[in-house]
């Protein structure tokens, strides 16, 4: 059923706005073209002070953007803008070529990329829904062998002739059997919580390089690409890190204006998310927009209702920046302000700084361990049963002198104990603290 053929289409981008356009809008626009397969003909921008209610642009700029597509060759018409069923038809009858806009071109990418069995289906539902309103009258205006497939991908093909009513019905069963599959979820996340593995998801705007840090920590290989949305179905590995296991997922990519058609295959995607202890919120360091690229995903992770968990922010690829940009630019984002989040910078392809970030993850999920023997007085009574208390104490002998304990018990619980209870003896305990500069740089 996800079988399409990977025939490469020729784009006509055609960027609407209302005067002033952000350099990077085109880009990240022609990035989601390349995505789906098509190379870009050419970009045209087209300024709009009243969207025309049947064919969005005016007549004028039409006729500019027909002899464009016929200029470059263009077999397709990538519009970054939401158009209603009569704008695609009336453009498509103009231009004699398929149109297709921004959310069609996102969900042909998800449907591309879907590859669990909970993804397939929520791309299905999302295409379908999309297709819905524009197949009423078929679509006979246009010749089906023009202009390749595009937004014509994946289970939507099958449905183009298909009657309101079967549409329907397909509508209903792919509801409910969603709902089937996102039962088996929990049910499987749950046993997963029993093992009490703390859980770590990566998120972070599309093409950030998470699915590379996903591989270059796990040892596995996940797909990695130049590619928006290259993982769209979280990928869960168990990893060790110094002092204990954790369990990673690599999540979907993030993308501005997500049309509102994706947020709940992309909200079931993200569940993995959600259900994390921490998240390693992954930036293209090298980006000049990357702490715009920060907000948007900040943004997305509160829509998702992951707003609130605690974040590690890693700045990947550093090998792609600039020695020269000046230090103050990460130091200004010290971990320990209160409110600002740690940041640890590496580069996931060359495996620099790879040591701090396994670093920083295990103290922020308090994995290091203090082990070995206690000896406590007599008087130290009280700590003792704080110990036990822990679970902390493995064996334990009595003798005249007080007790002899072998302890196990995470590194910031000892040190907690230790302040509080002025056990010093239990900062023997202790292992040697995470490297210094684990919040900084690796040797940029
Ligand atoms: P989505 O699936 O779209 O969300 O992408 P992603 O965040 O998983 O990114 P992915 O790992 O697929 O990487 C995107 C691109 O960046 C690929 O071409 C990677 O090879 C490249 N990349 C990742 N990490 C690094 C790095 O540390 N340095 C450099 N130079 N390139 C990197």
């Amino acid at each position: 059923m996800f079988e399409r053929s990977r025939k490469g289409e020729h784009a006509l981008l055609i960027q609407p706005h209302s005067g002033g356009l952000a350099e990077d809008v085109l880009e990240e626009f022609a990035d989601l073209a390349r995505s789906a397969g098509a190379s870009v003909a050419a970009t045209l921008t087209a300024r709009i002070d009243r969207p025309n209610p049947a064919t969005l642009i005016g007549s004028g700029k039409l006729e500019e953007v027909k002899a464009a597509a016929e200029a470059t060759g263009a077999d397709l018409i990538l519009v970054n803008h939401p158009l209603s069923p009569v704008q695609e038809r009336n453009l498509e009858r103009a231009l004699q070529r398929r149109v297709v806009d921004r959310t069609g071109l996102i969900l042909d990418i998800f449907a591309q990329r879907a590859r669990s069995h909970e993804g397939k289906l929520q791309v299905e539902l999302a295409q379908l829904k999309h297709l819905a309103t524009r197949l009423v009258r078929g679509w006979t205006h246009l010749e089906r062998q023009r202009g390749g497939s595009i937004g014509l991908r994946g289970p939507g093909e099958t449905q183009l002739e298909t009657d309101r009513r079967l549409l329907q019905k397909r509508l209903e069963q792919l509801q409910k059997r969603l709902e089937k599959v996102e039962v088996q979820h929990t049910q499987m996340r749950r046993a997963r919580v029993r093992s009490e593995l703390p859980r770590v998801a990566l998120v972070g705007y599309t093409n950030a390089g998470k699915s590379t840090l996903f591989n270059a920590l796990t040892g596995a290989d996940a797909y990695a690409a130049d590619q928006l949305f290259a993982t769209l179905d979280p990928t869960v590995r168990r990893i060790s890190l110094p002092g204990g296991s954790v369990v990673l997922a690599d999540t979907v990519g993030f993308v501005r204006d997500l049309p509102h058609e994706l947020v709940a295959a992309f909200r079931s995607t993200l569940s993995e998310a959600r259900e994390a202890d921490l998240l390693l919120h992954v930036v293209d360091a090298a980006d000049p927009l990357r702490e715009e690229r920060i907000a948007q995903v900040d943004s997305v992770l509160s829509e998702v209702g992951a707003g609130e968990l605690p974040q590690l922010l890693v700045f990947n690829k550093i090998d792609r920046i600039e020695r020269a940009e000046p230090r103050h630019d990460h130091a200004a984002a010290a971990a320990d302000e209160p409110g600002h989040r740690e940041r640890v910078w590496l580069s996931a392809r060359d495996g620099r700084g790879l040591e701090l970030l396994q670093a920083a993850l295990a103290q922020r999920l308090d994995l290091q361990r203090a082990t070995g023997e206690l000896r406590l007085p007599p008087a130290a009574g009280r700590l003792r049963a704080q110990l036990h208390a822990l679970g902390a104490v493995r064996s334990e002998q009595a003798d005249e002198d007080g007790w002899l304990l072998q302890l196990d018990l995470p590194r910031g619980e000892a040190e907690r104990l230790a302040a509080r209870e002025g056990g010093e003896p239990l900062r023997a305990l202790l292992p040697p603290p995470a490297p210094e500069d684990w919040e900084t740089d690796a040797g940029r």
